[in-house]
């Protein structure tokens, strides 16, 4: 039984695999590879991409797809996560997709060994299907030449779940990576690290813009998200000529983490990697449910 808790659960070949199948599913809709196979979603923080993304991919695999949603469910009667999910794969589904708050939890369950569990965002710690695609949307881009390939991420990338899979997956595949942030938002890294973006603008080829997430310092930073977009904000007026491509894991906040003119500007592939990740999504559960069995 294979999981996919973060991308170090797939060797190389699997995610060339992964993308191979994604780049066919992209140009033609496969026959409906999970017809009667029932996947069961459990997220406990909000998603709107993420969610609906897996639900779309599963579907168009030909899948039933089930939301037990946490808030109606009987966690709120003190049922442990674990008897929870070990009800729920009572129910005999060929795959459990999770998002939660704590770093650990999909690990947890993944150990339990009763269905292949999907990390849908954990923590801090790992978003692996997310990785996955930004991968994949730069893959496509750049016509498969991701080694040295200059990838700044800017923001709070401390808090971030996104940045720290990005980071381990990007590595892997040889693309050299900066990053940008005011101190309290910079993790403990051996990666180059700059508090100013125009300290790095002219040598880098992408910028990954994260959300600022003010609210989830215990200690205030920055006095408003003017103070912060003023530094920070990807902007015409920072990128000017420069053939600088801009993703963003979304939700993007506005003129805050990218301005209006750079998210409808060429250089924004924000849209893209959203449309890539239902193809990367259907080749994962392909991979998890099909192929691995
Ligand atoms: N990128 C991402 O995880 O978005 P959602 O929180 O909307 O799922």
């Amino acid at each position: 039984m294979q999981h996919l808790i973060d991308t170090d659960d797939l060797s190389i070949e699997q995610i060339k695999t992964i993308f191979k199948d994604a780049y066919s599913f992209k140009k033609q809709l496969p026959p409906p590879l999970l017809r009667q196979r029932l996947i069961i979603t459990l997220f406990f923080e909000n998603s709107t991409r993420t969610r609906s993304s897996f639900e779309v991919a599963a579907k168009r695999l030909g899948a039933e797809v089930v939301h037990l949603d946490p808030a109606k469910s009987s966690t709120k009667k003190g049922e442990t996560l674990e008897d929870t999910f070990e009800n729920l794969c009572a129910m005999d589904p060929d795959g459990v997709i999770i998002r939660h708050s704590q770093n650990d939890t999909p690990g947890r369950l993944a150990d339990m060994e009763l269905t292949p569990v999907i990390n849908a965002g954990a923590g801090n710690y790992a978003h692996p299907t997310q990785a996955l695609l930004d991968l994949f949307t730069l893959h496509e881009f750049f016509e498969g030449e991701l080694e040295g390939l200059r990838v700044a991420i800017v923001g709070d990338i401390a808090n971030s779940r996104v940045a720290s899979s990005d980071i381990r997956l990007f590595k892997r595949f040889g693309i050299d990576i900066s990053l940008v942030a005011p101190k309290p938002f910079m993790p403990v890294t051996e990666l180059p690290k700059y508090e100013k973006i125009e300290d790095v603008i002219d040598e880098v080829d992408v910028i990954m813009s994260l959300r600022a997430q003010l609210e989830r310092h215990k200690k205030p930073i920055f006095d408003d998200y003017e103070e912060y977009a003023s530094r920070y904000c990807i902007t015409e007026d920072l990128l000017e000529d420069r053939s600088i491509l801009v993703m963003h894991p979304g939700p993007v906040m506005r003129n805050i983490d990218i301005s209006d003119d750079i998210l409808d500007d060429p250089r924004s592939l924000v849209i893209d990697q959203v449309r890539n990740g239902v193809f990367i999504r259907m080749a994962v559960l392909k991979h998890l449910i099909l192929d691995s069995q």
